[in-house]
């Protein structure tokens, strides 16, 4: 099987070389980004593998449809950046629907932690022998209220290790777990009551039309003064604009973001020598109060081992079967998992 790689990074390239020869499969790694004007490389594959930021619109999966590529294999858990409605009957798109929630939530947390005990502050201090403690103040974590919208996988290790603070954790979902409030330690809420009571908000669901700007101008004013938000889950749910503005206004006390809603022009790039030419992303990480990392959350070794494998399997099964249990499909509005049985 030839499959054609998209958005390759060194890191993704050792991940997958390692199992390439037991699944038998020979990857073309491609440095570009997949976009219209990309597609034509993956010419004579089998299939595609594709990230987060690569481009799966109409004309891109036209063009797939007429090489004759029938498979994408999506190495990330989110689908956003695919056309899905229009994907169907012509594109079978496979994801990795769980490779480390941990990765991600530890990351949500090492982003608080490193917000409200000023540690990015304090780094750069110590390596210039500034030992002063002057402006370093934080604040306990325990006993303060964090408000998670999206208790799936990665959201709840983010409540477990929150649990493990003694944080208070009222949670929003749009299809509830009953069994989370069993032992009394998380309550649901409606989200205004969430955005009311919380002192942290950490968003762990996925970008649909619905959650597109969950957090915008209205929300934060609903918030509490002094509001942590943390987003490592996808930029486009917050309005960057109005977060902007809420840090202006001092609504909002900190910002800790692992995505922005133009990312793919700027991260996983070294962009150092150039002029940043998004100012809402430049006045954002000119913020003393603003930790913005570059979609770093899945990036443990743990994590691109699960990938990699999780990959490559799904490609071997669909290509024996015709059908895989990570297959997405778009069935009327929804998209869900296909579980076995096929798509289309
Ligand atoms: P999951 O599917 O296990 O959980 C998502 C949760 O969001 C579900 O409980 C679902 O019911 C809920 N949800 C769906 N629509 C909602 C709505 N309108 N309002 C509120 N909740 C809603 O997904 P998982 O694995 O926990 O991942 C969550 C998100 O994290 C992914 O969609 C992805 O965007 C992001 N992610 C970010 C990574 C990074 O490196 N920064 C890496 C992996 C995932």
């Amino acid at each position: 099987m030839r499959i054609a790689f998209f958005d390759t990074k060194p890191y993704d390239k050792s991940a997958f070389e390692k199992y390439a020869e037991e699944y038998g499969v020979s990857i073309k790694y491609f440095e570009t980004k997949l976009n219209e004007d990309t597609a034509e490389l993956a010419s004579g594959f089998d299939a595609v593998c594709a990230f987060v930021n690569d481009t799966v619109n109409d004309k891109v999966i036209d063009k797939f449809y007429e090489m004759g590529i029938r498979v994408l294999a999506l190495r990330c858990a989110g689908f956003n950046q695919v056309d899905m409605k229009y994907a169907y009957g012509k594109l079978h798109v496979l994801r990795v629907p769980a490779y480390s929630p941990y990765a991600v939530a530890e990351h949500a947390i090492a982003l608080l932690l490193t917000s409200v005990r000023r540690i990015h502050k304090a780094y750069i201090r110590s390596k210039d022998f500034n030992f002063s403690l002057t402006g370093l103040t934080g604040f306990d974590l325990h006993g303060k209220t964090v408000g998670v919208i999206g208790t799936g996988k990665i959201g709840k290790v983010f409540m477990n290790i929150c649990r493990g603070f003694g944080m208070k954790i009222l949670a929003y979902d749009k299809y509830p777990d009953s069994n989370l409030e069993k032992d009394g330690s998380v309550r649901y809420v409606s989200m205004e009551a969430l955005l009311q009571n919380s002192d942290i908000i950490s968003l762990h669901c996925p970008l649909t039309e619905e959650t597109y700007h969950v957090i915008d101008e209205k929300a934060l004013n609903l918030c509490k003064k002094g509001v942590i938000l943390l987003n490592t889950s996808r930029g486009a749910l917050v309005d960057a604009e109005a977060l902007l503005n809420g840090i202006k206004s001092r609504k909002v006390g900190a910002a800790c973001l692992d995505v922005y809603e133009e990312e793919s022009e700027w991260f996983f790039e070294d962009n150092s020598g150039h002029i940043m030419e998004d100012d809402t992303l430049a006045r954002l990480i000119s913020m003393p109060n603003v930790i913005v990392t570059s979609h770093q959350a899945f990036l443990t070794e743990d994590a691109l081992e699960n990938i990699a494998q999780t990959t490559l399997e799904n490609l071997r099964v669909f290509f024996a079967t015709g059908q895989c249990e990570n297959e997405l499909c778009h069935k009327g509005d929804s998209i869900q998992d296909c579980k076995n049985g096929k798509c289309f």
